[in-house]
């Protein structure tokens, strides 16, 4: 299995060993509605793909990462590394900085790190170069995540690790299999999509931001309930098109019930909602799930 090399914030990745068997055997152009760290695509196999997030930071590191070839883009993210005497634990260890595993490196990389964030945040210019900063500002930056305040400013903090020798072999893993796919990148809001040319030969993956869990992907908007309708509306008319589906959803979460989902399913009988573990894999999960009871579930429109 692939791993995105942004460890994006509601990432599928530890969901997929339960959500691949679900999927079409046989996918002519696979669309990942919203694709975020690409994890779900990355994996799949299609003939096409069409990747589309509305964010369009990161959908134009993505055609930066398609356009240069794994082993340059790799070595131009080492380049800028050097540049801003950023940490690199792959090649001299924690203790070259003064640093530990278990605290991280974010005391010996906040110099670097902010005056990296700081070219990025007065760059003028967004060419090549600014996504590839962009691209080492994320690995370097808290938790991995891509957050632009409402002034367009990149703001988090640096984070505990750094572009290590795990990282790297994501990033390797991941550029090469980007270079095999037939794939094309678009930023759109996903009600703007073209999805005309799509035929039954299609699948549509859709996994939006949840909205009774919704984490913030950026600070200039969430997830609304007028979103959920929409996108429910896209997926009946997919459906009646004979297109098919996958939309990943929470139907239920810390005594929140998502009560739009509940009557859209209600609505369609035909639909099938099949329920996740999604304590898979992962012991933080399992500890919030037995207080919360989480229901990560999968809705399908195939038999
Ligand atoms: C749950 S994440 C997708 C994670 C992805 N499946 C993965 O495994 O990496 C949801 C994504 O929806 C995107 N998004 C939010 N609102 C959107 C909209 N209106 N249209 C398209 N994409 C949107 C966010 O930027 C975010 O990347």
């Amino acid at each position: 299995m692939i791993q995105s090399p942004l460890n994006y914030t509601g990432g599928k990745y530890r969901l997929l060993p339960q959500l691949l068997p679900l999927f079409p055997e046989q996918i002519n152009t696979f669309v990942d509605l919203f694709c975020g760290g690409c994890n779900v695509g990355i994996n799949v196999d299609a003939e096409h793909y069409i990747y589309n997030d509305s964010c369009s930071p990161l959908v134009r590191l993505y055609l930066v990462m398609q356009k240069l070839g794994t082993e340059k883009f790799i070595s131009r993210v080492e380049k800028i590394i050097r540049k801003y005497h950023l940490s690199d634990v792959k090649k001299k260890g924690y203790k070259f900085y003064g640093c530990n595993s278990r605290d991280g490196l974010s005391s010996y990389n906040r110099g670097p790190y902010l005056a990296l964030r700081n070219d990025i945040n007065a760059a003028t210019v967004h060419n090549e170069e600014y996504y590839i900063r962009l691209y080492v500002l994320i690995v370097y930056s808290f938790n991995n995540q891509i957050r632009f305040n409402k002034n367009g400013e990149f703001n988090l903090p640096p984070g505990k690790r750094d572009f290590n020798q795990k990282m790297q072999d994501k990033l390797r893993t991941f550029l090469d299999t980007i270079h095999q796919q037939h794939a094309t990148f678009s930023s759109h809001d996903f009600r703007q999509m073209d999805l005309d040319g799509l035929t039954p030969d299609d699948f549509v993956y859709a996994d939006p931001p949840y909205l009774i869990t919704c984490a913030s992907y950026n600070e200039q908007g969430g997830w609304s309930e007028q979103d959920e309708r929409d996108l429910y509306a896209l997926l009946d008319e997919l459906s009646r098109r004979n297109i098919r589906f996958a939309l990943s959803n929470v139907l239920e979460s810390k005594g929140r019930k998502n009560e739009i989902l509940k009557e859209w399913l209600e609505a369609n009988p035909a639909y099938r909602m099949i329920e996740l573990d999604y304590t898979y894999n992962n012991a933080s999960y399992q500890r919030q799930n037995k207080e919360s009871k989480t229901r990560e579930i999968l809705v399908i429109n195939y038999p």
